[in-house]
């Protein structure tokens, strides 16, 4: 494939756009560029289908987006570290991802987004859902929203990844440095999304513990409140994968979920993750735009 007219199409009218006429194997002008950027700051995950790529071109593609941060915690693909396998066999019964998250909440300065590749898919299920945290912190009432404005929320890897999440026995194989799971992170509750400027909520059920000066026992009624809230299907939008399709999504904009409806058949994903920035609260005036 080569480019041809770009078009951008919608996947739900919340979150989501398909770019078609995109060949992302070869360096890209910066006319497709600029369009790439603007898509996924404006609809938050973008898809991209027959993507025919080696691994040096998945890699040489994401550095047009930005620099590469290798997760600690996935198996990377063999002779390439930059890339993690997210992969599922058909006798495991767990996959990776099967719980509303952001990748890399965990950490200080959180990861921007991810490029998820197909490598290898089952001949039904194992779709993607992506859900707008932008949409979600929108629908909130006025009260709750004054509520959230001055809390700062704790995430933690440990309980995901660490020694005593049984994560490596659950992984088989497919995560690994579970004593390097000690980071915790303290990120507003809603921030102002560094590049669109709008008001995201910053919570997920995977990586949140608590908020910053309450207890577990005490934060868990509202955090269990905004995870129902956010989880509502009106703010998502489903990605059913093909060998060669790609999702690159933005972390800070976005939780997503993988579903696990696909026993006995093997998935075989290849995730690239891009270095973000520090997160800042909504209320502090500077990049209001
Ligand atoms: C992930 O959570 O990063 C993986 C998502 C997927 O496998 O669909």
């Amino acid at each position: 494939m080569r480019n041809s007219q770009i078009e951008i199409r919608r996947t739900s009218g919340a979150v989501g756009a398909e770019i078609l006429g995109v060949d992302l194997a070869h360096p890209l002008d910066p006319t497709t560029l600029g369009t790439i950027r603007d898509a996924f700051h404006r609809h938050s995950v973008v898809f991209f289908r027959d993507q025919d790529m080696t691994p040096a071109q998945h890699i040489a593609f994401a550095e047009q987006m930005g620099s590469i941060v290798v997760n600690r915690f996935f198996t990377p693909v063999p002779g390439h570290p930059k890339i993690a396998e997210v992969r599922k066999e058909p006798g495991q019964a767990a996959n990776i991802g099967n719980i509303w998250h952001t990748d890399h909440s965990y950490d200080q300065i959180p990861a921007l987004g991810s490029i998820l590749l197909a490598r290898e898919v089952p001949p039904h299920g194992g779709d993607t859902l992506f859900a707008s945290m932008a949409l979600a912190y929108d629908a909130l009432s006025p009260g709750l929203k004054a509520t959230l404005a001055g809390l700062h929320a704790v995430h933690s890897s440990r309980h995901v990844f660490g020694v005593q999440s049984g994560a490596a026995k659950r992984g088989a194989g497919r995560l690994k440095n579970a004593e390097l799971a000690t980071q915790d992170a303290i990120h507003p509750v809603v921030i102002r999304h560094p590049d669109s400027g709008r008001k995201v909520l910053y919570v997920n059920p995977d990586f949140t513990t608590h908020f910053e000066g309450w207890t577990k026992e005490e934060s868990k009624p509202l955090l269990d409140t905004l995870f129902r809230h956010a989880a509502r299907p009106d703010f998502q939008t489903r990605f059913s994968w093909r060998e060669g399709s790609i999702a690159f999504w933005d972390n800070r904009a976005t939780w997503h979920y993988a579903v696990n409806d696909y026993h006995g058949e093997r998935r075989l994903m290849h995730r690239i993750t891009l270095e973000g920035v520090a997160l800042s609260a909504a209320t502090e005036s500077s990049s209001s735009t």
